[in-house]
């Protein structure tokens, strides 16, 4: 069953290393590498997260050999693109099995399996595609993500972060996917942070991608060459198997049109000793007296798409399902932030 941790130590850089160009193209951001880290230690309870006080340097693993272009796969073959294709519209990846070419734009690379197809639109369930809207991708950092605290007790950004810091420990120093990244509030935290080889913002709407890219671009001194922002499918993700050190999911599983199938996903495409860290929100305690609210749930699955978890051990059985283990849950009202691993 279920551990449910409520203290957290966790671990800041104090210096950023030095970058390396990566010749991705036409997305403009690329590869960065850090060297040394000093610490902070953060502590957290189900209610006041935060505590910062110092603490030892964390070893921080340094992958030379991954690249962005290494990172990638097809996301029909799952095989390595075999070059940055100068076919088509520009510059872009070639399957090295299936040879379908796939392109960006200048704000993001499309991995999609329909990406390129000329007639074919695919449309997703309504939690997936209500977040492809200019409107709600526009509003999400402008009070949408905001409101989760008041009705959730979501913790926020910032100390979600920490937390979040304390599971990727262990793989601190390697590449890291911010699966259906929305807006990009993590994936900008975890590129300034310096903490990670690769930071993948990936989401399946073009338009929270634009905002991601747009927040991006308002910042200063923002370390453009360590992210990448990747449209695809969290059901068909477009990386190697066992070829990623860390895939990080905020507010998102409940929005997944299978989230079984995305967490296999997930599974296949992390290494051995590779976490998952996700957060979503469990109906319990008092909603565990509402009468058919299971039956509810599952209505709710097949009109919106969107599956509301009505205890750990659900979550907890899909991480094991997909072959995860470790599995520990921290809880704060409906909030909850999960964390798996696979099996070394
Ligand atoms: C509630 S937002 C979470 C954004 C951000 N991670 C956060 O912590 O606030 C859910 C995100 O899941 C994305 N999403 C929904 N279905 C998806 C799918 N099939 N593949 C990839 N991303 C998807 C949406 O586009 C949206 O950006």
């Amino acid at each position: 069953m279920a551990t449910t941790t409520l203290v957290s130590n966790l671990s800041l850089p104090s210096q950023l290393g030095n970058s390396r160009p990566d010749s991705l193209k036409p997305n403009p951001f690329a590869v960065n590498f850090k060297r040394s880290f000093a610490a902070i230690t953060v502590r957290a309870s189900s209610t006041a997260f935060v505590e910062a006080t110092p603490t030892d340097p964390v070893e921080v693993q340094d992958n030379e050999a991954t690249t962005c272009n290494d990172l990638f796969a097809c996301p029909i073959c799952f095989d390595p693109f075999s070059s940055n294709g100068e076919s088509g519209s520009g510059s872009g990846f070639e399957c090295s099995t299936c040879k379908k070419t796939y392109f960006g734009n200048e704000i993001h690379l499309d991995l999609t399996v329909a990406s390129g197809a000329k007639n074919y639109g695919e449309s997703m369930p309504a939690a997936t595609e209500i977040f492809r809207t200019p409107l709600v991708s526009f509003l999400y950092e402008r009070g949408w993500r905001q409101s989760f605290s008041v009705w959730g007790g979501f913790p926020g950004p910032e100390k979600e972060f920490e937390l979040i810091k304390d599971y990727l420990k262990p793989v601190l120093g390697g590449s890291i996917i911010d699966a259906s990244c929305g807006s990009g509030l993590f994936s900008r935290l975890f590129a300034k942070s310096g903490l990670f080889s690769h930071v993948v913002a990936l989401d399946y709407s073009e338009n929270m991608l634009k905002q991601c890219y747009e927040f991006i671009e308002k910042e200063e001194n923002f370390p453009k060459e360590n992210i990448t922002l990747v449209r695809a499918d969290i059901s068909r993700l477009p990386f190697a198997t066992s070829s990623v050190d860390a895939v990080h999911a905020g507010a998102a599983i409940h929005c997944w049109p299978s989230p079984s199938g995305a967490v296999a996903e997930i599974s296949r495409i992390l290494r051995p000793g590779g976490v998952f860290v996700a957060t979503t929100y469990i109906l319990d305690g008092p909603f565990s007296f509402v009468p058919f609210l299971r039956e509810g749930t599952k209505r709710t699955r097949q009109i919106s798409g969107s599956q509301i978890f009505l205890s750990e051990g659900e979550l907890e059985d899909i991480c094991t399902a997909c072959g995860l283990v470790g599995f520990t849950a921290v809880r704060n009202r409906l909030f909850v932030m999960i964390s798996a691993t696979k099996p070394s």
